[in-house]
């Protein structure tokens, strides 16, 4: 019997906008697994449970939602979290009509590029998917294609290859590429295995240059050039042709 933790039980129900909510709701004992309340949000559920959510005093069944993989092909200007400032790609999520309502208040992006970054973002509602590619002990490799402003030599590329030390808002990472090849004299293809914010451009600071332009084309063996979008941003794939394209 499948069994899945409270918490992402009510985040793929689709009922709750934010995995917070969901968790301070249980705390506050409006969840019932099977006509009990329930506050850990870590109690691990059957799928075949009765769970329930006491909104204003009345009962809700709360169902789970489809598991949904979406592959996005990032434009330039959205964020990947949910905004009420800034255009995010919650908001191109939202215009997929082929997915309901409901199931599409369960996505989420796995990791996240910035705003001026485009190309390749995984959306779900698959926990486990998620976590596979995140972990760090996963090294699932991500491929980036970059600008830079000035030009790049051989002697750039050994030093993003033999590490650099990059101060992020968590401090300071020794960072390394494990591929950089040139394809310009101001643009190359970079590999790295590891995901701290905003790594790509700090890297370029490091060796005294700058990133005007980056573009995330593979994630694992996941190649943005393979993939036909039929001239739309995004690809829903069942989750065994991803998987398939991924590892
Ligand atoms: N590295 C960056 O600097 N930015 C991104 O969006 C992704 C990787």
């Amino acid at each position: 019997m499948a069994k899945i933790r409270l918490r992402a039980y009510l985040m793929r129900s689709g009922e709750f906008g934010k995995a917070h909510d969901a968790i301070v709701l249980a705390k506050f004992g409006k969840i019932l697994v099977n006509g009990k309340i329930v506050r850990n949000p870590e109690f691990s559920v059957k799928t075949k449970d009765k769970v329930e959510f006491i909104d204003k005093g009345q009962r809700k069944l709360l169902k789970l939602k489809p598991f949904t993989y979406i592959v996005f092909n990032k434009p330039a200007g959205f964020v990947c979290q949910k905004s009420k400032v800034e255009s995010s790609i919650y908001e191109l999520i939202d215009q997929i009509r082929e997915i309901d309502f409901e199931t599409r208040k369960t996505l989420f992006c796995v990791g996240r590029l910035d705003k001026d970054t485009e190309g390749l973002v995984i959306v779900t509602n698959d926990g486990r998917l998620s976590d596979r590619l995140m972990k760090p002990e996963s090294h699932i490799t991500k491929t980036y294609l970059v600008k830079a402003d000035m030009d790049l030599s051989q002697d750039d590329l050994i030093k993003l290859k033999g590490g650099v030390t990059i101060k992020s808002e968590d401090g300071k990472h020794f960072v390394k590429a494990l591929e950089a090849k040139l394809l310009g004299e101001k643009s190359t293809e970079l590999v790295i295995d590891e995901g701290k914010k905003r790594q790509v451009k700090l890297m370029f600071e490091a060796i005294g240059n700058k990133v005007v332009y980056l573009k995330r084309v593979g994630i694992g063996n996941l190649r943005l050039e393979n993939l036909d979008f039929k001239g739309r941003n995004y690809i829903i794939l069942e989750r065994q042709e991803l998987e398939k394209l991924l590892f």
